[in-house]
Parts: C-alpha cells; sequence; structure tokens
C-alpha cells in the first residue's frame, strides 16, 4: 500500500447573489417564516438567475477563487471532478463545461452523481489518484443549480434547496496530515422515496411529463429524515470508534446540510458540544453537493494545521458515509 496521504490543500467557493428569504417563500406558496425555522433551519437561500446560467458557471466561480486563493495555474490541474445532479445537460459532463471554462487544459475531468453524498464520494475517488501517485493536483468540485429542479409550488420541497458551489484541491500530503480513513455506502432501493421521475431513459420528458409536474425533485420527507438521522449519525459514530477518536479529540464535524434537526442529531450522538459542528445551513439552505465545501470555505480562517474533522453525509440513493481527515495548512494570511 502506498505512504502518501491526500490533503486538501486549498478550498474555494461561489454562491449566486440574489437572496431567496423565507418571507419572499411564503408570496409563493403557504408556508411561514416561523415553520421552516423551526421544522428545517434554513432562514434563506441564493438562486441563480439569469437566461441560460447553469451550474457549470457555479462550478466555475469555485474552481477559479480556489485557483487565485492557491496560487494555481489551470495548466497544473490533472483531474477535475464535479459532483452534481443538476448537469448542465444530460451530456457532455458538466465537468468537461467547467475546465473549459475555467482554462484547465491539461486535465481529464469527468461528473460524479451520488446525491448529497456527491462531494464526498468525490473526495473518496479524487484521492486515491493522489494516492497512488499518479497525479499531483487534483480538483473536486461540488455544484448545484437546484432551483432549475425545484417545484416552486410544492411547499413540502422548495424551502429546502439552493444554489451554490464549492471546490477544493487535492495534493499529496508532505506530513502526517490528510485524508486518513473514509467509508461511503449506499443503497438503491431508498430511491423511491427521493428522485425526479421523468427525464431519465426510464420516462423521457413529453408534455404529460411536465404537466404533471415530473423534472421537479419528488421527496417523501419523513421517510428520507428517519432514514438521513439513523445513517448519518451511525456512520460518524463508527468512525469515531474506528479511529479511537472521542468527542474531545474531534475539533469539527462537516455535516450535510439538509435539515438543522438531522445536523443536531448525529452532533447528539457523537456526544459533540454545537461549537465544534459547521452550520451555514440557515444562509444556504441544501446546495447538495455545494454544501461540505461552502462549509470548509466558511471555516478556512478558524481550521488550524493538525485539526481533527469528520464530514458526514447523506442522499438521495440513499447514500451515505464519513470521512476523517486532519487537516493539513493553518489558516492562509
Ligand atoms: O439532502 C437530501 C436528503 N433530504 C433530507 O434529508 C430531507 C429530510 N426531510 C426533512 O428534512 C423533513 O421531512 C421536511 C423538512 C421535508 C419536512 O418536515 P417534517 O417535519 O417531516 O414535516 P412533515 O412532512 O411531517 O409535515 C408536517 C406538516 C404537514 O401538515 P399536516 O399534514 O400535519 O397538517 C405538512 O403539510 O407540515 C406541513 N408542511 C408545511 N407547513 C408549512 C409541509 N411543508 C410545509 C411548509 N410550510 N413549507
Amino acid at each position: 500500500m502506498s505512504n502518501v496521504k491526500a490533503a486538501i490543500t486549498g478550498v474555494g467557493a461561489y454562491v449566486p447573489d440574489y437572496i431567496l428569504t423565507n418571507d419572499e417563500l411564503a408570496t409563493m406558496v403557504d408556508t411561514t417564516n416561523e415553520w421552516i425555522m423551526t421544522r428545517i433551519g434554513i432562514k434563506e437561500r441564493r438562486i441563480l438567475k439569469g437566461e441560460g446560467k447553469g451550474t457549470s458557471d457555479l462550478g466555475t466561480g469555485a474552481v477559479l477563487d480556489l485557483l487565485k486563493k492557491t496560487g494555481t495555474s489551470p495548466d497544473e490541474i490533472d483531474l477535475l471532478i464535479c459532483a452534481t445532479v443538476t448537469p448542465d445537460m444530460v451530456f457532455p459532463a458538466t465537468a468537461n463545461i467547467i475546465s473549459d471554462k475555467a482554462g484547465i487544459k491539461n486535465a481529464f475531468s469527468f461528473d460524479l452523481n451520488a446525491g448529497c453524498s456527491g462531494f464526498l464520494f468525490g473526495l473518496t475517488t479524487g484521492s486515491q489518484f493522489i494516492e497512488s501517485g499518479k497525479y499531483k493536483k487534483v480538483i473536486v468540485v461540488g455544484a448545484d443549480k437546484m432551483s432549475s429542479i425545484v417545484d416552486y409550488t410544492d411547499r413540502t420541497t422548495c424551502p429546502i434547496f439552493g444554489d451554490g458551489a464549492g471546490a477544493v484541491l487535492l495534493e499529496a500530503s508532505d506530513d502526517d496530515n490528510g485524508i486518513i480513513d473514509v467509508t461511503n455506502f449506499v443503497d438503491g432501493s431508498g430511491r423511491k422515496h427521493l428522485h425526479q421521475k421523468a427525464g431519465g431513459s426510464v420516462k423521457p420528458s413529453t408534455h404529460e411529463t411536465i404537466d404533471a409536474r415530473e423534472h421537479y425533485v419528488y421527496q417523501e420527507g419523513q421517510s428520507v429524515f428517519k432514514f438521513a438521522v439513523s445513517n448519518m449519525a451511525d456512520v460518524s459514530v463508527e468512525m469515531m470508534k474506528r479511529n479511537n477518536l472521542s468527542s474531545d479529540d474531534l475539533d469539527w464535524l462537516v455535516p450535510h446540510q439538509a435539515n438543522l434537526r438531522i445536523v443536531d442529531a448525529t452532533a447528539r450522538r457523537m456526544n459533540l458540544p454545537k461549537e465544534k459542528v459547521m452550520i451555514n445551513i440557515q444562509k444556504y439552505g441544501n446546495t447538495t453537493d455545494a454544501t461540505i465545501p461552502l462549509l470548509l470555505n466558511e471555516w478556512e480562517s478558524k481550521l488550524n494545521k493538525g485539526d481533527n474533522l469528520i464530514i458526514a453525509t447523506f442522499g438521495a440513493g440513499f447514500t451515505w458515509g464519513a470521512m476523517y481527515l486532519k487537516w493539513a495548512y493553518d489558516p492562509p494570511k
């Protein structure tokens, strides 16, 4: 086995300017700020407006921010993975479009779809190319324009989601910091609870599917909630156990931001105080593949070399997983 560890060596992010507040949503569907705050914990979310704008525009914004912050030339990138459930088009891959728009010419790139666990699965995949010694610089982007598949007449789903993107650079670690352990799971039978009915090969879009609003997110909220709470907490506790980590040893939990109640339940099971949990759901909602890198970007100035982090996710598929990493750099000056 190779001794090379992959490490996150930089973070970038991009969110669109438009802020959709709970009060504005309440003019569109029968809901209230109070219900959304109590049941989900979201105050506002960002929406990408503008004709012809898609997920690649969000992803490119995050990648350009990452390249600038890390002083990396696009020519140095060997591989770019884009985790998304809202690709610009069914094909070609949004990763290819991001590479083109960001001026990345010496890399190959591809998309990865694992629902809200896509960024974690992307980190898992990208890190293998570093650990094998095959490549030196890999970018993993998580980007979603959820507003393109959200039904703004359905009050049970429209408050939840927002648009955004984040990206990280993976390189070989020069010490013991970096990705230590990861475990990922899928259960495809969970697809019945959370999916998009039309637009795929089983049910290509037609006038009828559009009329039936089947090109939007379909979610059985309570079922997804139950699976999310138990699986995200179980996998996080298991990650602590198998690495002999107590709650004192852990510096940060980086949990997928789907519902504040799911995050709280996971932190409780891990016996972690609130101060050690990264939370920004109130500002961005559930940005699907972007939640984890948006958190890392926001907390970058507070993270120190050697900090112990656990990333935990749950999403459509079902997919879930946890990663233990030791943060590899001190806050940028
Ligand atoms: O990231 C991908 C994974 N996704 C998730 O993790 C999401 C998991 N699920 C959830 O977060 C929650 O189930 C939701 C936020 C989707 C829903 O919250 P809930 O507490 O499970 O609500 P519920 O579906 O049990 O509905 C309770 C009540 C219902 O009314 P009745 O039947 O009790 O009269 C709903 O019609 O709340 C009603 N309701 C609303 N009321 C005001 C549903 N949506 C709204 C709304 N505003 N927006």
